[in-house]
């Protein structure tokens, strides 16, 4: 096979499937070969040019009018006529937010919608991300056994994000049921028999968000993110649309729950994967921060994100022509040996763990990202207090298979109910 630029493409860019279950469990591996070989080549499976290093990510990521976010929701899998017609039957109109939006739309509405995410802001949060902590694991302390991300790490963010966006508790229960169908429908490769389910999950999880919106609408004066935007598109409703408000509720759901879930349930992973490291930070709860930084490094929770090239281009040496898609896999950036010593190793001290690109970087960088490192650094803080002497269970991991989200679907844990510290120092 040969690239739309006319060069021959190799047996391994021939081989790459982002939708294999070699991806999944470790992208930055399943790329080795890229990264210290062919940097940027043509995968004629998924019709996009894949970039693996992490100074020619950062270039892209700087960038944003040569490489247009704008695909970065499109399906990654075409759905086909009969899929389709289920969501038009929906009315489905998922449009541009800030994480697809381009210049000069975007700058505008990303400065007029931040300040719920400022220090100050997000603080008021902290209480309840403590209190669910908690909660759940009051629930399970006592048993000896837990799947952390069924019974813990999928619904305390999930909750967090809903409050964090202001969704009324009534309706919690509903979009908690359709977020996932999200994920499937703009990073999966469903099956066809599976996509027209998809598309009606996705269907009534746009209209749902639609009635959530106009319900706020009638008192917009609550302190979620959603409030706050209708707020402001009084005084500028060409910077915050309708379009923008509908989007979001639905897109705002997955971005701060998937992500952050997943984000826990891989740093708990990685960290019981390594004992004597958890073991330090048990011993030393401040080196929790940079710990979570090192986690969202060696194993983020968006394995990938998306460009469109506007113009031809050049990457590591290759000719790129205009109207390429780019799939830059960040969590290969994050193990680049150029950027970070000995990057397959976890070391919780490494000075420059905050460099990763697991939340973009530049204009688009992740809004979300201080809420995001709240909720874990509360996690490991609670884990590693209250069950310091947990470990991984036998199991094998599985993964929704996609492009960009990645986390495991269960993480069982176990330890021993009669050795927990509150019962030996209640
Ligand atoms: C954008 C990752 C949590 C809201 C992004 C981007 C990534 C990302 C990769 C695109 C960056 C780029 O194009 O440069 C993550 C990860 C999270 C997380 C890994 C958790 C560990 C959150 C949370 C929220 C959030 C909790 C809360 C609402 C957003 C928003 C954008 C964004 C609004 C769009 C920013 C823009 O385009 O200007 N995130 N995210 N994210 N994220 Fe997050």
């Amino acid at each position: 096979p040969t690239a739309p630029n006319g060069c021959p493409v190799s047996p391994l860019a021939a081989e790459f499937d982002p939708f294999g279950d070699a991806y999944q469990q470790d992208p930055p591996d399943y790329v080795r070969w890229a990264r210290e070989q062919e940097p940027t080549f043509w995968s004629p499976q998924l019709g996009y040019w894949v970039v693996t290093r992490y100074e020619t990510i950062k270039a892209i990521f700087r960038d944003n009018l040569t490489f247009s976010p704008s695909i970065a929701l499109e399906k990654i899998t075409p759905t086909g006529p009969e899929a389709n017609a289920v969501l038009a039957s929906y009315n489905y109109g998922m449009n541009r937010t800030l994480v697809n939006e381009d210049e000069p739309a975007h700058m505008p509405r990303r400065r007029v919608l931040m300040e719920p995410f400022t220090p100050e802001a997000l603080k008021h949060h902290e209480p309840l991300v403590r209190e669910l902590t908690r909660e759940y694991i009051d629930r399970f302390i006592d048993d000896g056994r837990a799947d952390l991300v069924d019974q813990m790490l999928w619904e305390v963010p999930l909750t967090v994000a809903l409050h964090f966006l202001g969704v009324p508790e009534e309706d919690m229960a509903t979009l908690r049921k359709y977020s996932i169908a999200h994920t499937v429908n703009t990073w999966g490769r469903p099956r066809p028999e599976e996509q027209v389910a998809v598309a009606h999950a996705v269907g009534n999880f746009w209209q749902f968000a639609g009635q959530v919106l106009d319900k706020m609408r009638q008192d917009p004066s609550g302190p979620g993110w959603m409030q706050y935007g209708l707020r402001k598109q009084k005084d500028h409703p060409e910077v915050v649309t309708d379009s923008y408000l509908h989007s979001m509720m639905m897109a705002g759901i997955v971005a701060a729950h998937e992500t952050t879930a997943n984000a826990a349930a891989n740093a708990m992973k990685l960290l019981l994967q390594h004992p004597e490291v958890w073991r330090e930070i048990c011993d030393d709860p401040s080196l929790i921060p940079n710990a979570v930084e090192e986690c969202l490094r060696h194993n983020g929770s968006v394995a990938a994100w998306r460009r469109l090239a506007t113009k031809d281009v050049v990457i590591d040496g290759i000719a790129i022509p205009a109207g390429s898609k780019l799939l830059i896999v960040t969590s290969s950036a994050n193990h680049d040996e150029h950027h970070f010593a000995d990057a397959d190793g976890v070391d919780i001290r490494r000075a420059n763990a905050s460099d990763h690109l697991t939340f973009g970087y530049g204009a688009h960088q992740c809004m979300g990202k201080n809420l995001a490192r709240m909720e874990l650094q509360i996690f490991l803080e609670a884990f590693s207090r209250r069950l310091p002497h947990m470990r991984l269970a036998e199991q094998t991991f599985s993964y929704v298979p996609n492009t960009s989200f990645r986390g495991p679907e269960h993480l069982w844990v176990e330890w021993d109910p009669a050795l927990n510290p509150e019962r030996r120092d209640p």
